[in-house]
């Protein structure tokens, strides 16, 4: 990318074009681009680059139903398809041996979110069929591409049709809180540095796709639950298991599909879950 492209992008954020230097360039799936940048003052800028300027435009709506909050990395100008937000300085949670206190942290910052108003066309319940449906589908394509056993798919098919509930508590979710897009900042504590997936949905369906895309250790679990309690997280709890699956299927067929590489461990949970075993990760 030729570093004239972001001057009206920084210019919208006051910043003057000439006083940033541009550090790194990440190129991601799907032709987007990640930029590390250094202000004025010497302070991290990230540039995301999206497809579309509508998809850049509509993660910066998303992103502001949140308002002002230390918690989610802040949006400082969008420009086309382009949008400037503040880098964090901190490390990433999605080292092994998680300290239970930043687990705690991070289930706070989840139930924080979830207790965002809703937007006004969201409602606030939903029945689940289509999702229930979508999930079905998922894992009979892996079955279809050899991914999965198909003893294996009957089994799960059968648990996704008996652990889901009729309806589910909508909000706004973050869809991808994991590790690697948390950062643990000495300042700020945990916050969320990417927040591209943020959308309506059902609240439940966070914290299963949290559990699938994030493996934690028993006890760094139970912290972050008890931060999610402890933060007055509303999503319900008794259909957890199903969430969690509905989670892992997703997972394993997005990357069956697009990372085949990266399908290994929830392949590895499915078959564990469907002789059984609980797998933590
Ligand atoms: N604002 C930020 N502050 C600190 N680190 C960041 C920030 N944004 C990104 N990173 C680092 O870059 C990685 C990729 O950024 P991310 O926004 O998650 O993009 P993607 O997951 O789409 O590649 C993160 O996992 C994190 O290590
Ligand atoms: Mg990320």
């Amino acid at each position: 990318m030729d570093p004239a492209d972001l001057e009206p992008l920084l210019a919208r954020a006051g910043l003057t074009p000439g006083a940033c230097r541009l550090l790194k360039v990440s190129d991601r799936a799907g032709g987007r681009t990640l930029l590390q940048l250094s202000g004025p003052s010497g302070q991290r800028l990230k540039v995301r680059r999206f497809d579309t300027a509508e998809a850049a435009a509509a993660m910066v709506h998303r992103r502001g139903l949140i308002g002002e909050h230390e918690g989610f990395a802040r949006v400082l100008a969008c420009c086309d398809t382009l949008v400037l937000e503040e880098w964090v300085e901190g490390a990433t949670l999605d080292r092994r041996n998680l300290p239970r206190r930043q687990a705690h942290a991070a289930g706070l910052l989840l139930a924080g979110l979830h207790r965002c108003p809703r937007p006004a066309d969201v409602p606030a319940q939903a029945g689940i069929l289509p999702l229930l449906e979508e999930s079905r589908g998922r894992l009979q394509e892996l079955s279809d591409r050899a991914a999965l056993p198909a003893d294996a798919v009957r089994r799960l098919d059968a648990a996704l049709l008996v652990g889901a509930p009729r309806q589910a508590r909508q909000g706004l979710i973050h869809f991808d809180f994991c590790g690697e897009n948390l950062i643990w900042s000495p300042v700020r504590g945990v916050l969320s540095i990417d927040n591209e997936k943020l959308r309506p949905g059902p609240l439940a369906a966070d914290l299963g796709r949290a559990w699938a895309l994030w493996p934690l250790s028993g006890p760094a679990l139970q912290a972050f639950h008890s931060g999610y309690d402890a933060g007055g997280g509303p999503a319900e709890r008794d259909c957890l298991p199903f969430w969690q699956l509905v989670g892992l299927v997703t997972s394993a067929w997005y990357r069956v599909r697009h990372q085949p590489a990266a399908a290994v461990s929830p392949l590895r949970r499915l078959r564990a879950l469907a002789g059984g075993r609980l797998l933590a990760g």
